[in-house]
């Protein structure tokens, strides 16, 4: 039976274009995990979409001078533009600024509410100066737990744990610079010591997950308190009750309900209502989420909380309230450029879409794979992108690809017999068909990494092979196993472009093609409007891979299939580049 499986990636804010740090954190990472399991043949549903809330938006309106509404619908598409380029192969990519996530989002805090997963009660709110509420990210201070002189109202972003204004030593106001003043006002709290040891015995539980996650978030639950879920503002979702307009649904709580209400979407999308629930309502469906560190707690506490609060509306643990819980919350560290922090205000930054304009999309995605930050922090430099490019992309598989495919079409025009296979064919058949055991576990453990560079490393042993058997000599000495070696090749060939296929799917596409296939095995990512019951549109990003055709296995290419004529997978880049861009990154400074 295939396995359902939920790729969940964390919502990016829509307040400005991707930069590579964010899509190497969130991005490729959950795409290749998703495109491994649909050529594995497994049931994967893929949702995000752009977290439209928050002050980030507001924040960012404020600076260009337009309503939230408007920025958030510009970026909503510059994002979707981005993500598209890069290939993430989202079954849906929606927003937050919906009807459906609107209905979806109060139908929890209501349920929540009625069973006491979320309670009432008041708070210091914080005031500017001039009176008017003021957003936590709207206040800076020193955290009280690692003394980071500039922690925001909301989080740290030293030592990664969230806070509340009113938690902040010295605190000012990021519009005046002047201290605000806190005085109580009414909100909603997810109760979240309510769950404590439900959390902590299923966070126990949960060896597979990366240690440093699971151990953070055991430490989180030991340290929990309410956490207020609506805030004095008047963007967000409505709170679903009389005499509450001025005050909204928080973002936290609205954004990882994303993940459920774009299922929904998904499934009303395509005309099949009922079928989110084969993911959501299906406790054999495995959910993996994809975020940057700075994300674990939602993922890992507090969207958990809220679905453990959920499940007990019936007061069974069973039925049709009972949605899944993560099965594995798969976090990134950080990428810095260029041995800088990353920084969209000092514009520091190296943006997704100049990247896919310049060089292409899958020397991106390999860089950010083979050099990304999974395990550890790590820095984007555009001398190793070039390298990397070259030495790696180019010099191995691209060579690789490209050398079997010139001979064969050049002597043969098609795939040629196989002949008697001998020691070396067969050890070199044998290989590939090990590899995708081994490329595969890698894969389905989150060890992209590792994943990609035993492909390189098995890229390399066919690239030996053929340098050993020279083809090219054979074609006049002794045709018969030059075609024996060059089908073996081709096999060969075929099996690493479905082992590439889900870190490099633009390039597999065109091998395949090169290949003399027709059908597709990565096929287009599609942008369009959609439609709502209530006649607002949005945009969506959105594939078939339901009519994508390759199979994780050896290749079982077909002697006698014709081969056009072959064209380079990868472009070998100047060395100039490099200067040329850190050039225009400093001149950003
Ligand atoms: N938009 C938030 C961020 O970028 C959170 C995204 S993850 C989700 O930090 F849980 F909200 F979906
Ligand atoms: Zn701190």
């Amino acid at each position: 039976m295939n396995q359902k499986i939920l790729v969940a990636v964390a919502w990016p804010y829509a307040n400005g274009p991707r930069h590579i740090g964010h899509v190497a954190g969130f991005g490729v990472p959950s795409d290749i995990f998703a495109r491994y399991h649909r050529l594995v043949g497994n049931d994967v549903l893929m949702v995000s979409g752009t977290d439209d809330h928050g002050t980030p938006i507001m924040m960012q309106a404020d600076k260009e001078g337009v309503s939230y509404r408007e920025l958030a619908d510009r970026y909503n598409e510059v994002i979707a533009r981005d993500l598209q380029g890069l290939g993430l192969s989202y079954n849906l990519f929606t927003r937050t600024e919906t009807l459906n996530h609107t209905e979806v989002t109060q139908d929890l805090f209501t349920a929540l509410l009625q069973n006491g997963g979320i309670i009432k009660d008041t708070m210091l709110g914080t005031f500017a100066a001039n009176g008017k509420a003021l957003p936590d990210r709207y206040v800076e201070g020193t955290c009280p737990i690692c003394g980071f002189p500039d922690a925001r109202g909301d989080q740290c972003d030293n030592c990664g744990n969230q806070l509340d204004p009113v938690d902040l030593i010295n605190p000012r106001s990021k519009i005046d610079g002047l201290p605000p003043t806190f005085r109580p006002t009414e909100h909603f709290f997810l109760d979240l010591p309510k769950f404590r040891e439900q959390l902590r015995g299923w966070i126990e539980a949960q060896m597979h997950w990366r240690p440093n996650v699971r151990n953070f978030s055991l430490n989180l639950v030991d340290d929990l308190r309410p956490r207020a879920v609506t805030r004095d503002l008047d963007w967000g979702v409505p709170i679903p009750l009389p005499g509450y307009d001025e005050k909204r649904i928080y973002v936290w709580f609205d954004a990882v309900i994303g993940y459920l209400s774009a299922a929904i979407e998904w499934a009303h999308n395509h005309g099949t209502p009922d079928r989110w629930q084969e993911w959501w309502l299906n406790p054999a469906a495995q959910h993996y989420y994809f975020m940057g560190k700075d994300n674990i707690t939602f993922h890992s506490v507090i969207w958990p909380a809220m679905l453990l609060g959920y499940r007990e509306q019936d007061g069974v643990t069973a039925g049709p309230h009972t949605l899944n819980l993560p099965y594995n919350v798969v976090s990134t560290e950080f990428l810095t450029m260029e041995g800088k922090q990353f920084s969209t205000s000092r514009g520091v930054v190296i943006y997704v879409r100049d990247v896919l304009e310049r060089y292409g999309a899958d020397p991106l995605r390999y860089c950010l794979t083979a050099g990304g930050p999974e395990t550890q922090d790590a820095d984007f430099t555009w001398a190793e992108f070039v390298r990397r490019n070259n030495d790696e992309l180019v010099a191995t598989w691209g060579n690789l690809a490209n050398r079997v495919l010139t001979i064969a079409h050049r002597n043969f025009g098609a795939v040629p017999p196989q002949g008697t296979l001998q020691p070396s064919d067969q050890t070199l058949l044998d290989e590939l068909q090990r590899a995708f055991a081994t490329i595969g576990d890698l894969i389905a453990t989150a060890h992209f990494k590792s994943a990609l560079a035993e492909a390189m490393a098995t890229a390399a042993r066919v690239n030996h092979y053929v340098s050993e058997q020279e083809p090219w000599k054979l074609v006049k000495s002794d045709k018969e196993r030059a075609a024996t070696v060059l089908w073996t090749a081709l096999q060969a060939v075929d099996s690493l472009k479905i082992i590439f296929c889900p870190f490099l799917p633009f390039s597999s596409q065109a091998l395949h093609e090169q290949l003399g296939y027709t059908s597709v095995i990565a096929g287009p990512l599609e942008i369009h409007e959609q439609i709502e019951s209530n006649g607002a549109h949005h945009l969506v990003l959105t594939c078939e891979p339901a009519s994508w055709t390759g199979r994780w296995q050896p290749s079982e290419l077909p002697a006698g299939q014709l081969l056009p004529a072959p064209n380079p997978l990868f472009r070998k880049l100047e060395p100039g580049v490099v200067q040329e861009e850190v050039a225009r990154l400093l001149a950003k400074e």
